[in-house]
């Protein structure tokens, strides 16, 4: 048997069992009519950074299932005048939280967390550390148009070394026979990031890394970032940005993934994240699906 999830803190405490159940339930959430899996549960968004896409589809899929939803945010609550973070979660949790949907700049946040606080944590982005939600949406649109993940090659470019994008991702994937390619300047992939999982190797040459790529997941990059680093915004442009010509050295079927916030011509040109090869809109789409199941499953209820 299966050890039940009780928290979704990072990809490398999930089995293969769990990731594939998570997928599986996610495949077969309908967002026409949903379970209502989890009525009369609440679940609490406590983000204490920026975020569009996790917080609104972690939200819509709590209420798709039928719970109800609260956000937390510091310029509204008590973290503005100085309260901890355990002390924030014991809160949450006693007001009646059956789960808490956490992100947090610090790395190990969720992690703290879910050791003081006696509800589900799911960590929706630990600063740099893990973004496990974010990975298993990614391994759902892949597998939408791949048939099997096993042999494929995930070109990840971008500014790896800040990503919890990129580490989830390559945790989940490589550990079902995917060969992931992290791609960018050195002080972005350091030689470093390749020792991250069996099955990751770091190339600083997109023109080379991108040949026979059946997927490539371009990463937000931070123009400030590069200031005082060796490479100036034009230049990374120049070395890095995935534009229609580059997307001809990937296999002709490759599709193209961006976590979001996509910032258009730097990373990609317009063209490219418009274009037919594009899962962007697909992505973000999936990403309610796979969070429905996310919390289904945090909650006992799958
Ligand atoms: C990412 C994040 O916040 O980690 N976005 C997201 O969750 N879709 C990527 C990023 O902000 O660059």
């Amino acid at each position: 048997m299966k050890p039940q999830l009780r928290s979704l803190l990072g990809i490398s405490q999930l089995t293969t069992g769990q990731i594939e159940a998570i997928l599986a339930l996610a495949r077969r959430m309908d967002l026409k009519r949903p379970p209502q899996l989890l009525r009369n549960r609440h679940v609490a968004l406590l983000f204490y950074e920026a975020s569009t896409r996790t917080r609104i589809s972690f939200e819509f899929a709590a209420k798709a299932l039928g719970a109800t939803t609260t956000q937390v945010t510091p310029t509204s609550s008590s973290i503005e005048k100085g309260e901890s973070l355990i002390d924030t979660g014991w809160t949450v949790a006693n007001v009646g939280a059956d789960a808490i949907v956490m992100r947090h700049p610090n790395s190990g946040a969720a992690y703290l967390l879910a050791r003081y606080v006696h509800v589900p944590i799911v960590n929706a982005g630990d600063g740099m550390h893990q973004h496990p939600s974010q990975a298993l949406l990614d391994a759902l649109t892949i597998t939408n148009h791949k048939k099997k993940l096993q042999g494929l090659r995930v070109v990840i470019v971008g500014d790896v070394y800040h990503s919890r994008v990129a580490r989830s991702n390559a945790e989940l994937l490589t550990r079902f026979g995917v060969d992931v390619v992290f791609c960018g300047p050195p002080d972005f992939v350091p030689e470093i990031a390749a020792t991250l999982a069996p099955g990751v190797t770091a190339c600083h040459d997109l023109n080379i890394a991108l040949q026979g790529a059946d997927v490539v997941m371009a990463l937000r990059v931070q123009k400030e970032r590069l200031v005082n680093k060796q490479l100036s915004v034009e230049e990374y442009i120049a070395e890095y940005q995935v534009t229609p010509l580059r997307m001809r050295l990937a296999k002709p079927d490759a599709i193209l993934m961006h976590p979001g916030p996509v910032i258009r011509g730097m990373e990609v040109t317009s063209e490219v994240a418009d274009g037919p090869q594009s899962c962007i809109h697909e992505q973000v789409r999936n990403g309610v699906k796979t969070r429905m199941a996310i919390l289904a499953t945090v909650l006992g209820a799958a």
